[in-house]
């Protein structure tokens, strides 16, 4: 059996997996499927990765004619991943997705098919691949270097790629270009254009250096920057995607060419950026009054609420500041903190740096953020029913009605009478009509999304006026700039509920197509006239049924619109109408059900759609009321571009105001012209322009709805590349031949199917070698797939044709080759088989007959050579011996001779030996007695150096004994002397005490003589005189006493000191016999100590005779004073004398003597202490 296909199988879950082809019948085929643990896992390698196999048998009718799609897979089973699917040589929806699958998984973003780009947002930055560099390589490659055949196989696929080849397109002649990116919404549309935006304007500066360095230019940053601008005012956090455009866009770069010429000198080129200006579509206007609480309203709102309060208080004080999203009904609680990273209070920011930037400043600034402020309010009012009448309604709460009335710049009642009346008119009169509160409530809303709507138009125009090349390039006036447009726009929508929106998307969606169909068609076109392939051969479907369908005369688009003029149209009347007169088209669907539904079998699937609204939605005109207030009102967006259809502010504001008679009835066609009408004509404007270009696209492509990096999710991706077309295109482009392979390729794998006997090729020798393999591959094609022949109209229609460099093969015919060859392989392996073992065998034979042959030519070969040997063995012998004898005879002379040689040399050796023995053993004794003494001298040395050691050791201890003892000795000598001074210390104090008692005694004594002498009536100047010099004395003495006992204390002090120093000294010494090395340092510490002890004995010795003589001193005054004391006396006892001689008085003359003896009597005592004191 041969190798099994790998084929691909339909799976309700994973769209397609990979699967092993066993067996087919025609009708069933026994498969077996590799089992993976997730769709995630499932990939092309030949089951190696599966858990388990299943085996199967499928159905083959539920495959397009019978044919499994075969894998893209090498001889191994792995999968064969191309960054241009148009190499795939099996292309399918399957084979689509798996190669796409891998290059996500890779991550590889992008991937070429032929002439679109495939991008799958890989919700991850690969900044890697959007670098200055890589940018500059991209420009260099495709547009600024030559090279031979297709540039792009230089480079991987990218947006770059397509931004490069639309500048070439434009500058080298090729006329205006455009980029239509499409895909679901968080696809990734705008990122993709953003890149191409920046791509194309860094490619216009001409060759560069592949350099990282950031460039920048006025034009270019204006254009570029406006991009926050739209995002701001038109952009949503929707469920699938934070940042989600709500409208469509189509941006048109503007080149100024210069002097166009046939000749292109791309070192010369002038094709620069000249400016930029945009078209939108379909603003989701529904979306500013309400939205689901995981979404948010337009991200301008949330940005002025969350301005810096200063801002807010210029912009609306009365109703802006200190309020937040929950204060605004069309807001409400924000389900995000941050959009793009950033805050809305950031974004705020930015969004007025950028406004300003394009002139948006001052006043209209001002102007612009205060009409978002109205839309804002508008959400505030509130109405209920009137109590007197239900018909009508009466204002809930009047102070926001006042707030909004002077935001606007009208008067309260105005704002009041629009909301809840209307105007009817007829051919004759007009007369208004009472409005309910809930159709007050609406007619509020209404008013909101229409200023919202126009004020979006106004920013638009703002963006236009501030970068479009007619306004700004080269102060303004030119024309006639080159295009690139760049299309992001929504892409194909099938909810469970469609709704008018919706129809409006897929209709502009199915224009694309068109357009896609055609540009496919003929790059398809291109492909087969370079083949040689007749064109005829190409079959494919168009959409103009369902172009038809919507835009025909009786289409969708008409009956509409009819429905919309009649005065009671219904939704209901449409859907019937619109059935009734489209019953022949093929793409109608009719509902059995619901006669408000109705279906269209889109190009990319079917639809159902939900015409409740659609009436009343087609209509959307405001009300007159409304609109006469709007124009009263002060902020010019509502009064002057509110019916602005031009396409600049600057045209707007320079037409006359509106007359002092009183607001005008709006001229435009708001009122009259339906949604689908205007819509209808802005589509066939986009269209016109862009048929006039040359088209690229790409198509993004989400692969999982998680918005997670690396996983894709096998069914919705599918359905992105049916509804983006892809699947189209390869069906067009592959439709009468899905296959093709080079034939070169061709001729190597399949020649073994070639009979070459019936099927001979055409190839002559003049050829050349592309031809004659061209009629190689006709010829083997014929004769293999001769089966596949078909009859049609009676002529035999081939399998195949055979191109220029390529084959094409219809559906079924490659895979129809490739199993043969794996069948014919596998029976062809048996004959080889068979062929090998025969040969092998008769190649064993032949080496075994070689061998034996080789075996006797050896042992002849040998057998000579031996004989050969011995005779010559035996020659050699006999020469040998003669050889030998001669050898002999000279050998005894040459030892006779040598002998007598060697007795000679040997005695000359003894000789010279015994000499040599004789000097060596004196020298050797000479050296022993050296050796000898030198030891004897080492040991002298060393003995010495042992007893100056030892004697050394004792004497240091015999020094430390001493030392120790002399410390000791020292230690007692302190004792004694302490002892002594305390004793010496003690009678001096004790003698202190007594002299002071004796001294307190005299001055007693002198106190009493003292009242004695004053009471005594007169005395003498004499006595006068002594008795002042003895009260001085006392005074001295005082003094002196004072200074003793100071010094005693001193003494005493200084003697405690002396006793503490002497207990360190003794507890130092203590310590001292605890180890020799402990004792050395004591004795150092000693030493200092004993110095210190010294000097302070020294100076305590200098205080002892310092107070000896103090004492000395002391004692001299007693002296003196006891000699003064015996003058005293004396005076005294002459006093007496004179007393007893002249005082009449004998009682006084007796006490004064009995005074004047016992002063006597004291005097001679004292003298008598003194003399002994002195002794
Ligand atoms: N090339 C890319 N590399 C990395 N991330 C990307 C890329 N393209 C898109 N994304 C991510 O996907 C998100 C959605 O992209 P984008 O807003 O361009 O989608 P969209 O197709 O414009 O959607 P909508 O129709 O809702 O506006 C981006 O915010 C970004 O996070
Ligand atoms: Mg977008």
């Amino acid at each position: 059996m041969g190798k099994a296909a790998a084929v691909f199988l339909k799976d309700p879950e994973a769209a397609w997996i990979p699967a092993k082809l066993n067996n087919s019948n025609g009708k069933t085929a026994d498969v077996e499927i590799p089992i993976y643990p997730d769709e995630q896992s499932t990939v092309c390698d030949g089951g190696k990765s599966a858990s388990k196999w299943v085996e199967a048998e499928v159905d083959l009718s539920d495959y397009n004619k019978g044919v499994l799609p075969m894998q893209n897979v090498d001889e191994s089973g792995n999968a064969l991943c191309f960054a241009d699917m148009v190499e795939l040589p099996f292309l399918h929806e399957a084979a689509i997705l798996y190669n796409l699958k891998q290059r996500h998984l890779d991550d590889h973003p992008y991937t070429r098919t032929g002439d679109i780009i495939i991008a799958v947002n890989p919700f991850q930055w690969f900044t890697h691949i959007y670098t200055e560099k890589i940018r500059a390589q991209y420009a260099n490659t495709l547009v600024w270097e030559d090279h031979e055949g297709d540039a792009r196989k230089l480079v991987d696929p990218h947006v770059y790629e397509v931004s490069s080849l639309c500048y070439k397109g434009l500058a080298f002649g090729g006329g205006d270009q455009s980029i239509l990116v499409s895909g679901e919404s968080g696809a990734g549309k705008t990122e993709t254009v953003k890149i191409a935006m920046n791509h194309i304007a860094s490619v216009q500066r001409g060759k560069t250096e592949a350099s990282d360095e950031k460039f920048s230019d006025p034009v270019v940053d204006r254009v570029l920057e406006s991009n926050p601008l739209l995002e701001a005012f038109g952009n949503a956090k929707t469920r699938r995607n934070d940042n989600s455009s709500r409208f469509g866009k189509y941006t048109q770069l503007q080149f100024d060419q210069g002097e166009k010429s046939s000749f292109v000198d791309k070192s010369k080129m002038k094709c620069k950026l000249a400016g930029s200006k945009c078209d939108v579509y379909l603003l989701e206007k529904n979306r500013v009054t309400t939205h689901d609480p995981m979404e948010r309203t337009y991200h301008v709102f949330y940005q002025v609420i969350a301005a810096d309060e200063a801002s807010k208080k210029e912009i609306w004080s009365e109703g802006l500041s200190g309020k937040t999203n929950e204060d605004f009904q069309y807001v409400g609680t924000s389900p995000c903190e941050k959009i793009e990273g950033m805050t809305d209070a950031e974004h705020y920011q930015n969004t007025v740096k950028v406004l300003k930037g394009i002139g948006v400043d001052g006043d209209d600034l001002m102007t612009l953020l205060r009409a978002i402020s109205i839309v804002l309010q508008l959400g505030n009012l509130s109405f209920m029913k009137d109590p007197a009448d239900d018909d009508r309604s009466v204002v809930k709460d009047k102070t926001e009605f006042g707030k909004l009335a002077k935001l606007m710049g009208v008067t309260e009642q105005d704002l009041i009478d629009c909301l809840t009346e209307r105007t009817m008119k007829t051919r004759n009169e007009s007369y208004k009509v009472p409005l309910n509160a809930d159709v007050a409530r609406d007619t509020a809303d209404a008013f909101g999304k229409e200023i919202y709507s126009k004020t979006f138009l106004w920013l638009v125009r703002a963006i236009n006026d501030a970068t479009c090349a007619e306004n700004n390039y080269e102060g303004g006036g030119k024309s006639g700039f080159g295009i690139i447009g760049l299309l992001d726009i929504f892409g194909f929508e099938s909810f469970v509920r469609n709704r008018f929106e919706q129809l409006c998307i897929n209709y502009c969606n199915e224009k694309l197509q068109a357009k896609f169909t055609e540009d496919i068609f003929r790059s398809v076109q291109e492909e087969y006239e370079f083949e040689g392939i007749p064109l005829d051969e190409i079959k494919y479907d168009d959409n103009t049924d369902v172009l038809d369908l919507i835009e025909g005369k009786a289409g969708l688009n008409a009956m509409l619109n009819e429905e919309c003029v009649r005065p009671k149209g219904t939704d209901q009347a449409f859907v019937q109408k619109a059935l009734a007169a489209n019953k022949k088209s093929p793409c109608l669907i009719v509902s059995k059900m619901n006669r408000k539904e109705f279906g269209i079998h889109h190009y990319a699937g079917k639809v159902m759609y939900d015409s409740d609204g659609f009436v009343s939605s087609n209509q959307d005109s405001l009300p007159s009321d409304l609109i006469d207030c709007a124009l009263k009102s002060t902020n010019e967006i509502l009064s002057k571009h509110l019916n602005n259809e031009k396409c600049s502010n600057l045209a707007e504001a320079a037409a006359p105001a509106p007359s002092k008679k009183g607001p005008s009835r709006a001229k435009s066609n708001l009122v009259s012209a339906t949604v689908w009408t205007k819509y209808k004509s802005q589509l066939l404007k986009l269209m016109t322009m862009l048929k006039k270009t040359n088209s690229r696209y790409i198509r993004c492509i989400k692969p999982n709805t998680f918005k997670k990096p690396s996983i894709m999710q096998h069914v919705s991706t599918i359905e992105q590349l049916r509804c983006a077309g892809v699947v189209a295109a390869v069906t067009l482009s592959r439709s009468a031949f899905p296959n093709r392979l080079e034939n070169k390729t061709v001729r190597f794998k399949f020649s073994s199917m070639w009979d070459r006997g019936a099927y001979p090729t055409k190839a002559t020798a003049e050829m050349k070698a592309e031809e004659k393999l061209k009629c190689d591959c006709e010829a083997l094609l014929a004769s293999a797939l001769k089966p596949r022949e078909e009859i049609e109209d009676g002529k035999a229609v081939k399998a195949f044709v055979c191109g220029k460099t390529r084959s094409y093969f219809r559906m079924g015919a490659l895979e129809f080759l490739e199993a043969n060859r794996t069948k014919e392989m596998g029976s062809q392996s048996l004959h080889i088989q068979r062929y090998i073992r025969g040969w092998l065998i008769r190649r064993l034979t032949q080496m075994a007959e070689t061998k034996r042959r080789k075996g006797i030519a050896k042992i002849q070969k040998w057998y000579k050579d031996v004989s050969a040997k011995i005779k010559q063995n035996e020659e050699d012998k006999k020469a040998g011996l003669e050889k030998k004898k001669k050898q002999e005879m000279e050998r005894k002379a040459r030892e006779k001779a040598e002998a007598k040689a060697k007795a000679a040399r040997e005695a000359r050796e003894a000789k010279e030996k015994k000499e040599r023995e004789e000097r060596e053993r004196r020298e050797k004794e000479e050296q022993e007695e050296l050796e000898r003494k030198e030891r004897e001298a080492f040991e002298k040395r060393k003995k010495k150096e042992k007893e100056a050691k030892e004697k050394f050791e004792k004497d240091k201890e015999k020094k430390i004994k001493k030392f120790k003892k002399g410390i000791k000795e020292q230690e007692k000598e302190l004792d004694k002397k302490e002892k002594k001074w305390e004793r010496e210390l003690e009678s001096l104090e004790a003698e202190a005490v007594k002299a002071e008692e004796e001294r307190d005694a005299v001055l007693e004594e002198i106190a009493k003589e003292e009242a004695k002498i004053a009471s005594i009536p007169t005395l003498s100047d004499k006595e006068k005189k002594k008795l002042t010099d003895s009260t001085e004395i006392i005074a001295y003495l005082r003094k002196e006493n004072k200074k003793l006992r100071n010094s005693t204390t001193q003494l005493r002090k200084d003697f405690d000191t002396m006793q503490e120093n002497n207990k360190r000294l003794l507890e130092a010494n203590a310590y001292a016999g605890a180890s020799f090395e402990a004792l050395n340092e004591q004795s150092k510490n000693n030493n200092r100590n004993n110095s210190k002890l010294m000097q302070n004995l020294e100076k305590y010795k200098k205080q002892n005779s310092k107070l000896n003589e103090d004492l000395r001193m002391r004692q001299g005054y007693y002296d003196a004073e006891a000699e003064i004391r015996v003058n005293y006396q004396k005076a005294m006892a002459e006093i007496m004398e004179m007393i007893q001689d002249q005082c009449d008085d004998a009682q006084l003359t007796e006490d004064i003597l009995v005074l004047a003896l016992e002063c006597e009597s004291e005097a001679k005592s004292e003298l008598e202490a003194a003399e002994a004191r002195q002794k």
